[in-house]
């Protein structure tokens, strides 16, 4: 089943295995742009059925950590440009991977050194990467966030519609919405962090509004085909607080999400972020939401293909191993074992360790 065709949204993919977006932290300087490097890295990872691209920020407040590519100015339209021609070029498929960290965030990467914004003024117990007092790279504490005014959500809004504009403009397949990991839309949808008594707090609908007014923003430019939207139900990643209404949350979103008819909706498995009942959720949301289903966390192949059979997931998207095997479906499909990921070249650098990891031949 893993290496069947199968239609999302408005592509029909060669298989159902998608590459997971991962941060490398490798943007060319100055301007965070994605670089020549970047393009044959993700066209050497084209035997996926999908590439979703490493997380990437719709606008400067939205940054988080040194030498991510931005999706904001003319040169990263340029060099995301020359990322999705490269993976058409070896016929692959591109998602864009849209970002606003919100509070996980730190004062040296926002414009004039203001606070980061967030649903709230509580401080995340988690490190940006900025620069320190002598201006050297480093892994900070995040500072103190203000909580958004409505004119800023407003913006918020408005820069992913651009963003979906540039990464169209740039010629990828779609965009994906990051609402996952404890970063700015994650932080609306937790009613344990969550502590706003305005439109965007409070009720399910309230703490889902920024989300899915973010989702109609880029759906009005891409067309509902070409969107997903990545969510972590009951994750703790980023100092994200245990949610008592996770499942319904999920479930509320499922709905809204289904009901939209976007290309996908993809989860990082619950049972990844440690929740027993994990597989229950998952069958219950996608049930509900009617759309394909992407599920990523800690996948083999034996374990993907169970995921497929069970109808928990239609497709399944694997992060780390996709890092150290360029050609991990092949590899999945014959059996054949997996180059060993270096912990030491995952985030910054050049080549090594992110374009020299070997193919079979
Ligand atoms: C180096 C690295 C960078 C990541 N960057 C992102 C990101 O930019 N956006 C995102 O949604 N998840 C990101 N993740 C999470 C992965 O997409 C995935 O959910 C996680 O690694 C679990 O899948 P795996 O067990 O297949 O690696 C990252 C993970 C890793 C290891």
């Amino acid at each position: 089943m893993l290496f069947d065709v199968f239609p999302v949204g408005d592509l029909l993919l060669r298989n159902r295995v998608v590459m997971a977006p991962m941060t490398r932290s490798r943007a060319g300087q100055p301007g965070d742009v994605p670089t020549a490097l970047a393009a044959e890295y993700y066209a050497q990872r084209t035997g996926a059925g999908l590439i979703i691209s490493e997380a990437s920020p719709v606008s400067p407040s939205g940054h988080g950590y040194l030498w991510t590519p931005g999706i904001h100015s003319a040169e990263q339209v340029a060099g995301w440009k020359r990322v999705a021609d490269a993976v058409h070029g070896s016929s692959g498929r591109i998602f864009l991977q849209l970002w606003h960290v919100g509070r996980i965030s730190h004062t040296s990467l926002q414009p004039g050194g203001a606070a980061p914004l967030s649903s709230t003024a509580k401080r995340a117990d988690a490190q940006a990467f900025g620069r320190d007092a002598q201006g050297n790279p480093a892994y900070l504490p995040c500072s103190e966030p203000h909580a958004a005014t409505g004119a800023e959500i407003a913006t918020v809004v408005n820069d992913f519609r651009r963003a979906t504009e540039n990464a169209i403009a740039a010629g990828c397949d779609g965009v994906e919405v990051h609402g996952a990991n404890g970063y700015l839309l994650d932080q609306f949808l937790n009613g344990a962090l969550n502590d706003r008594d305005d439109d965007y707090g409070g009720s399910l609908a309230n703490r889902a509004r920024l989300l899915l007014e973010v989702i109609d923003a880029v759906v009005a430019v891409a067309g509902p085909g070409r969107v997903g939207v990545r969510l972590s139900p009951h994750g703790s990643f980023n100092d994200m607080p245990a949610d008592p209404e996770a499942d319904a949350m999920t479930l509320y979103l499922a709905e809204q999400l289904g009901r939209r008819g976007l290309a996908y909706v993809h989860y990082v498995d619950p049972q990844f972020n440690g929740y027993a009942d994990g597989a229950q959720l998952l069958r219950q949301a996608r049930d509900k939401a009617g759309i394909p289903v992407i599920v990523c966390g800690d996948m083999d192949r034996s374990k993907a293909e169970r995921y497929l059979q069970e109808e928990l997931a239609d497709l399944i998207a694997f992060g780390r191993p996709f890092i150290a095997n360029p050609d991990l479906p092949v590899r999945l499909h014959m059996g054949a074992p997996l180059n060993a990921i270096d912990e030491a070249t995952i985030y910054g650098g050049d080549a090594h360790g992110y374009t020299d990891y070997p193919a079979l031949r």
